[in-house]
């Protein structure tokens, strides 16, 4: 399972960059707007850092203008992805701009309906929110099964990026699943590296080392 950063911080994409197993970058307008400098900037330090795809979503709302944004957002750098909403517009602007080589992530996924359609569009990849269905007490990681097993009835060529990941169960079931990938925020890729059984051990170790006579 390939493994992006939900973030738009540059120090967090940094430092997870530098654990060597990040895959890319998702960032979203809620993401982007805790950062204080324009979308721009922010889009061009990251695909600087990282050259793995870098998810950058357009906020309008209707076909040609969701392409017209996606061309420009695509001339920041080679690896940016275009975020475009799961609604009718969005779909036909994702078959335009697929057409076009313009790569696309249909994102605010929430059915297998859904993305089923993003598949046919000729997304580049899908992100199911499961984080958001869990909130509404609907099983978000059972959407990511589901999906995972009509994409390979098919043979849909579309990547599943499972989003709004909140916690490290998420992450592991996501990757039980066969997910082609996890974007999971900074806090949790920490959460991901931690274990109680590991500091306990490293404790024993320091303090075992100390009893070994040093001559
Ligand atoms: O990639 C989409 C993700 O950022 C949404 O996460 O936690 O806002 O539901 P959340």
């Amino acid at each position: 399972m390939k493994i992006f950063i939900d973030s738009a911080n540059v120090r967090e994409i940094k430092e997870a960059a530098g654990l060597g197993v990040i895959d890319g970058v998702t960032t979203n307008p809620t993401l982007i707007a805790r950062e204080n400098k324009p979308a721009k900037a922010i889009l061009e330090e990251i695909c600087s850092l990282v050259s793995g795809p870098v998810s950058a979503e357009v906020i309008s709302l209707e076909s040609r203008k969701i392409c017209e944004e996606a061309r420009q957002l695509s001339k920041i750098a080679k690896n940016i992805v275009i975020k475009v909403p799961l609604v009718k517009e969005g779909l036909k602007a994702v078959q335009i701009l697929s057409q076009e080589g313009i790569r696309t992530n249909v994102t605010l996924c929430f059915s297998l309906p859904q993305a089923i359609l993003a598949a046919k569009s000729g997304a580049s990849y899908v992100s199911p929110f499961i984080g958001r269905l869990d909130d509404i007490t609907a099983c978000g990681i059972s959407l990511i099964s589901e999906i995972k097993t009509v994409f390979r009835n098919y043979g849909f060529k579309t990547e599943i990026i499972v989003a709004s990941i909140r916690n490290p169960l998420h992450v592991a079931d996501a990757a039980k699943i066969g997910a082609d990938i996890a974007t999971i925020p900074f806090a949790v890729i920490e959460q991901l590296i931690r274990h109680p059984l590991t500091d306990i051990g490293i404790a024993r170790f320091l303090e075992d080392y100390k009893k070994i006579p040093q001559k």
